[in-house]
């Protein structure tokens, strides 16, 4: 059920590749001014769910399911200015043969209709509210540092005001230190604005810290989402408590030396039956491994799992 403030939604999206689905009947909202990050192992879907949010799925993928923008299916027209993304890679998101302002100020003169001179102005501030010093606009993408080029791509979505940011991993090539500031930089800018933000990440300290809900991604589907608070403190659902329990402390020390998720996820295609976490699983019964679970509501967040209780954990 969708809230008044809902701003994206996202209603049994799938994507595959020759009849092969990767991502499987995937359905959430986005509320208005919140970031919800999504998290899962590597291959889970996440970043084909991130771009199918903008419906930039590779060419070759078939897409299914609705994603409603404010009531209306996003088109290519959005992009920039309704719905912006951040790539992982700075390099792919800035052309490397003109300068940095001159590149916001072509987004801005494209979108808006500014006259030159305005967009280049404009286009300064941007860069100043991400950290920039205006003096560096005339500066070329590979003048930049990592954590500087990221930050003009940070300016490069937000200088339209999108109502929805969608960031796909957005620092990790960046060291923690920076990664963190520029995190930061992007919650408080998007805060600044009201906007959204969809944030796809490994990293469990960026969303405790970042993020308001969560969406944890297994093989394809969601197998638990609400807020952070909540699945942090107590996880539900077992491919969770696994999850959360691998990744590495805030001080990046490994949690535990034992290995808490064994095995490895599914191969597209060659899915089990039942429950697609059951191989992994140590809580799975019989009843598992024939019967697939549905999401279903319990303390405060959407569940797939037979046996998740509150009281199981
Ligand atoms: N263009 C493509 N053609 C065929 N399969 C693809 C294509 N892009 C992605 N896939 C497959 O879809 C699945 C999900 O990929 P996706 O990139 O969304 O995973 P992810 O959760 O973002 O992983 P990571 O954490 O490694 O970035 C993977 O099995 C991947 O191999
Ligand atoms: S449904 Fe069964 S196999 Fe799947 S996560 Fe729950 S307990 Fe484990
Ligand atoms: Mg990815």
């Amino acid at each position: 059920m969708s809230r008044s403030d809902t701003l994206l939604s996202v209603r049994g999206l799938r994507v595959g590749f020759a009849g092969v689905e990767v991502v499987r009947g995937v359905s959430f909202d986005v509320h208005a001014g919140e970031v919800l990050a999504l998290v899962g192992e590597s291959g889970a879907g996440k970043s084909l769910t991130a771009r199918a949010l903008l419906g930039m799925a590779p060419r070759e993928a078939t897409v299914s399911g609705d994603v409603l923008l404010g009531g209306s299916p996003v088109t290519p027209a959005d992009w920039g200015r309704r719905i912006a993304l951040v790539p992982q890679d700075a390099l792919s998101a800035l052309s490397p043969v003109h300068p940095v302002g001159d590149q916001l100020a072509l987004a801005l003169r494209s979108v808006r209709g500014m006259s030159r001179k305005d967009a280049r102005r404009r286009a300064a501030a941007a860069l100043e509210e991400v950290g920039i010093p205006a003096a560096r606009s005339r500066a070329h993408p590979h003048e930049f540092s990592g954590g500087m080029r990221q930050r003009a791509v940070l300016a490069m979505a937000l200088v339209n005001e999108p109502e929805l940011v969608v960031a796909d991993e957005p620092t990790t090539a960046l060291d923690p230190e920076t990664q963190d500031k520029v995190l930061g930089l992007l919650r408080e800018r998007c805060a600044a604005r009201g906007a959204s933000l969809v944030l796809v990440t490994h990293a469990l300290d960026v969303v405790r810290e970042h993020a308001d809900r969560m969406a944890v991604m297994y093989a394809g589907s969601l197998v638990e989402y609400g807020p952070v608070d909540r699945v942090l403190a107590r996880p539900l659902a077992p491919y969770t408590v696994g999850l959360l329990a691998s990744l590495p402390a805030v001080d990046g020390v490994p949690r535990t030396r034992l290995p808490v998720l064994p095995g490895r996820p599914p191969t597209p295609g060659e899915l089990p039956h039942g429950c697609v976490f059951f191989p992994r699983c140590g809580r799975a019964t019989d009843h598992c491994r024939t019967a697939r679970p549905e999401p279903r509501s319990l303390d405060g967040r959407e569940v797939a799992c037979h046996h998740a209780a509150p009281e199981s954990v």
